[in-house]
């Protein structure tokens, strides 16, 4: 991590989408690097909602609603203390959608074309996407830069995204005369466990929506779960190797090591060093003690949370009115810089 420009205090922003429950990846991938920022910088966590409904259309509001909690609670019930940190929901501090709109102003069709995500999650249907799941981008890019946040803790598959950040912060400080005006946030991609993949197959991502709910451990699967999951997990029929190269091809073995050097918090040569030439079993049994031994107390956790809805509102309700204030001056200038009313 290298340090921000000094004008710039060092400041965390971070989101996850209210869409299906967490999983292990959003855990390994930045929860979990999230809670470990707290010490070291200002943060504020986000439950995204506006980018949620780019996708799906809920059919009840409720349905929504409380998505927003369970991923609140499970940012709380994996360590994020909203004594220290901002916890609030977007929908709640309006200055993202405000500056979202000037930003879509600022960022050039090009630019949105080569978003990777958006082609994979459109596939052959592009013409049948929401508008707001392409320009999704420049939303993210409002969400971190509205409170001209400096680092952005997130797993590998939204370095892109920031690329974009950065070349809409610097486009429009160019564009309007105000040199450093926004800061060029950094993506923090940290750990090995940045892009964990599917228990089903080790080509694709771990992604919520995996029709196959054995391709993912969720954050509120139960112990049994989590572990009838990783013995399930595929795997090929030759041992565990014997050093990093040899696991060149073999993707499925890949993840699992890598998910358990990030779970045990040691380098993966270690893992290797360890299984060297073993069989899967031994191995899986050990993985999903560790896996289990951090996902049930923050499941536990969770449920315990949820059981209080209206604390968990109070919470994002608190939240909501701290981050609104640190947008508002931020905003204001910005609509300044432009000619706006502001
Ligand atoms: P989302 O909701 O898809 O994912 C939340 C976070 O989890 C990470 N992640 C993974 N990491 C490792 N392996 C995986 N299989 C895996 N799947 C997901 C994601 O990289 C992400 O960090 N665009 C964002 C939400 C967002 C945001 C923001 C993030 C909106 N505004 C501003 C940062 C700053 C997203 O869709 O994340």
């Amino acid at each position: 991590m290298s340090d921000a420009p000094a004008k710039h205090q060092p400041l965390v922003f971070s989101g996850m989408q209210p869409t299906n429950t967490l999983h292990l990846g959003n855990y390994l991938g930045a929860l979990k690097n999230w809670v470990k920022l707290q010490d070291q910088m200002p943060c504020i966590y986000c439950v995204v909602d506006m980018h949620a409904i780019t996708a799906v259309a809920y059919a009840k509001p409720d349905d929504l609603r409380t998505a927003v909690r369970e991923v609140a609670a499970a940012y709380i019930a994996a360590g994020v203390d909203p004594k220290r940190s901002i916890l609030f929901q977007q929908s709640a501090v309006p200055a993202h959608a405000e500056l979202a709109w000037i930003f879509n102003c600022v960022a050039r069709l090009g630019w949105m074309d080569r978003m990777t995500q958006f082609k994979e999650k459109t596939g052959k249907h592009k013409e049948r996407a929401s508008v707001g799941l392409y320009t999704y981008p420049t939303l993210m890019a409002a969400d971190i830069l509205v409170y001209k946040a400096t680092h952005v803790p997130v797993g590998e598959d939204q370095k892109q995204h920031l690329e974009l950040t950065r070349d809409v912060a610097q486009k429009f400080n160019n564009d309007y005369g105000a040199e450093d005006f926004f800061p060029l946030p950094e993506a923090v991609v940290l750990g090995t466990a940045t892009r964990v993949m599917s228990l089903r197959d080790g080509s694709k991502k771990m992604s919520k929506s995996d029709d196959s709910d054995m391709s993912r451990i969720n954050l509120t699967d139960d112990a049994d779960m989590v572990a009838q999951k990783i013995r399930k997990a595929r795997t090929d029929p030759n041992p565990l190797p014997d050093d990093e190269k040899g696991l060149e091809g073999r993707p499925e073995a890949e993840n699992l090591i890598n998910i358990f050097a990030a779970l045990a918090g040691t380098p993966r040569s270690d893992v290797i060093a360890r299984f060297a030439g073993q069989q899967f079993s031994g191995f899986k049994n050990e993985l999903a003690d560790l896996a289990v031994a951090e996902i049930a107390p923050i499941a536990e956790k969770m449920r315990r949370l949820l059981a209080d809805p209206a604390e968990l509102d109070r919470i994002l309700a608190d939240g909501a009115e701290q981050a609104a204030a640190l947008a508002a001056p931020i905003l204001r200038e910005t609509k300044r810089l432009v000619g706006f009313h502001a």
